[in-house]
């Protein structure tokens, strides 16, 4: 194993059907006989231009997964996968409104099942995973109150927290309260994207109108000096996720993506994956392109799986048993 590969890593922002493992997706087409021509390219991966493609690229790949025995599968081969490339602990990032409607027997049916795939995933490579069901930003506020009280009323174990997905151009942050208002209420950990398409602004806002305690990505806060200084002397982590970035040009190259700048500047930053498949990346890209942009060694890489598993929502035992 290479040794970027090797080092213990923590993922914070992993979309459980973003990173549907393309094989598994082919596989459940071929199934039911639904044509994947234009959603898996000759390269195996998939297809997609710009985010408004992506985000419709993903809910075909969502909806491809029907059964529990589906979503067993999925949950174990995407923390596989996650295992291969050294994450002993994941949060992933799971959605009501994919699965189960607003039914409440469907959603505890689903969250059965994944359990089930990341116990197998665990007893085969000792990776722990807790879930974070995500509202759908798009959906719009009442579907959001429904996911959070869906997240609350399932009383599950692994479910750790609350956050906030899909295109940061609709809807404003302070509409989501209300739902945020649940999960915060039953102690649930709140992080909501922002700052990925939004500028400085938007990461204000889901910080104030949600009280957060982590972002994902976040990475636009460095346009806002004052914001930086805020974050830092908060202690808010930002789950940002480089490849997904440069893959939907947020940025040009590893060099200008500011997860460096922010780190100077006392932010507690982690690297996730995001999307892997979509993005044609995996933790160990991930670490490579930093090390290359940034010159990051050993060193600095766990100095950044240390913030990311102090910044996870599980309990402090689990994290004890992780460090
Ligand atoms: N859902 C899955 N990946 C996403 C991203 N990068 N931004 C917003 N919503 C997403
Ligand atoms: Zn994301």
């Amino acid at each position: 194993m290479s040794p970027l590969k090797a080092l213990p890593k923590i993922e914070l922002h992993l979309h459980i059907e973003g990173a549907a493992p393309v094989a598994l997706v082919r596989e459940m087409a071929d199934a039911r006989g639904i044509p994947t021509d234009d959603l898996i390219g000759p390269d195996g991966f998939y297809i997609w231009r710009g985010f408004t493609e992506f985000l419709a690229a993903y809910d075909r790949v969502a909806a491809m997964f029907a059964t529990p025995d589906d979503h067993r599968r999925l949950a174990e081969a995407v923390l596989r996968d996650c295992a291969a490339h050294g994450v002993l602990y994941a949060e992933l990032a799971i959605s009501s409104d994919h699965v189960a409607e607003g039914d409440a027997g469907r959603w505890a049916e689903y969250l059965a099942a994944i359990s089930e795939g990341a116990a197998a995933a665990e007893a085969a490579t000792g990776i722990v995973a807790r879930f974070i069901p995500t509202c759908i930003r798009g959906l719009g506020p009442e579907r959001a109150v429904a996911a959070a009280r869906l997240a609350v009323g399932a009383g599950h174990p692994r479910i750790v927290g609350l956050g906030l997905a899909g295109d940061e151009r609709m809807h404003a942050p302070a509409d989501f309260a209300p739902a945020y208002a649940i999960a915060r209420e039953a102690g649930l950990g709140l992080t909501a994207h922002a700052g990925e398409f939004g500028g400085p602004e938007s990461v204000a806002q889901a910080l104030d109108a949600l009280h957060l305690d982590r972002v994902d990505h976040g990475v636009r806060a460095i346009e806002d000096p004052r914001l930086v200084a805020r974050l830092a002397d908060r202690g808010v982590h930002l789950a940002t996720c480089p490849g997904s970035n440069l893959a939907l040009e947020v940025y040009e190259d590893w060099a200008d993506h500011p997860i460096a700048r922010l780190r100077e500047a006392g932010v507690s930053v982690g690297v996730s994956t995001d999307d892997p498949p979509f993005f044609r990346t995996d933790m160990t890209r991930e670490y490579a392109g930093l090390s290359s942009a940034f010159g990051w060694d050993e060193a600095e890489f766990r100095a950044i799986a240390r913030a990311s598993l102090d910044a996870a929502f599980c309990d402090d035992a689990t994290r004890a048993l992780i460090a």
